[in-house]
């Protein structure tokens, strides 16, 4: 077993490990590498999970966009405590991170807003992400509306559209391994250095 080849590197730093195994997921995944679990806690204490995409990440963390009046969004005001999962079934590997939420500023996410599809814009002006839709056709007449409104002019980012930004404190690679002895490291903040240990599986 202490022969055992490619076991996670515990003495790296998981940030780079992250960009390796999501490289190598890019390459693997047949759609939506970066498509992660986001897991909140609403007000009355309860947890919640859909999934998001990861737009960027750097030394700062994982960055998605979301609406901020949607359910996801009140439970992000509410809570800033997250976990983030990302699965690649092409690899058989998992990382699971947990950490602080906060809104990117404004430029960043006006930035990024721009940069949008012509569509997705005026999707995001449309969508009361989260309420109550009585019938679709409700939908796609707020999209007709904001088309209206915003022909020849730029469309400016909603207010309630916003970039969110998971500052990791602690990172957990799982990778499947035969009968079940999987390999896991978790490498944690303590006193702003990163400190590894492995897990049983
Ligand atoms: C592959 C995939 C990617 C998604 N990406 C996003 C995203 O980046 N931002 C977002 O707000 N919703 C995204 N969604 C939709 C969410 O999963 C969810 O339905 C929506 O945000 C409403 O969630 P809420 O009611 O908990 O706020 C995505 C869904 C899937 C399946």
């Amino acid at each position: 077993m202490s022969t055992e080849p490619n076991l996670i590197n515990s003495n790296t730093n998981p940030l780079s490990l992250f960009e390796e195994w999501f490289e190598e997921a890019k390459k693997s995944e047949i759609n939506d590498p970066n498509a992660m679990n986001l897991a909140t806690i609403s007000s009355d204490g309860k947890p919640n999970s859909r999934i998001v995409l990861l737009k960027s990440y750097n030394s700062r963390g994982f960055i998605f966009y979301t609406n901020s009046n949607s359910k996801k969004g009140r439970a992000l005001e509410n809570n800033t405590n997250v976990a983030l999962n990302f699965h690649w079934k092409s690899l058989q590997r998992q990382i699971r991170i947990e950490g602080a939420v906060s809104v990117i500023d404004n430029y960043e996410a006006d930035e990024y807003f721009k940069s949008r599809p012509l569509g997705s814009r005026i999707g995001a002006w449309a969508s009361m992400q989260s309420e109550e839709l009585d019938d679709r056709s409700s939908l796609l007449h707020r999209v007709r509306e904001f088309e209206k409104k915003f022909q020849n002019t730029n469309i400016s980012r909603p207010p309630h559209w916003n970039g969110y930004v998971v500052k990791p404190n602690l990172i957990e690679f799982w990778q499947d391994m035969p009968f079940r002895l999987h390999d896991r490291v978790e490498f944690k903040k303590v006193e702003s250095k990163w400190v590894s240990r492995k897990l049983f599986p």
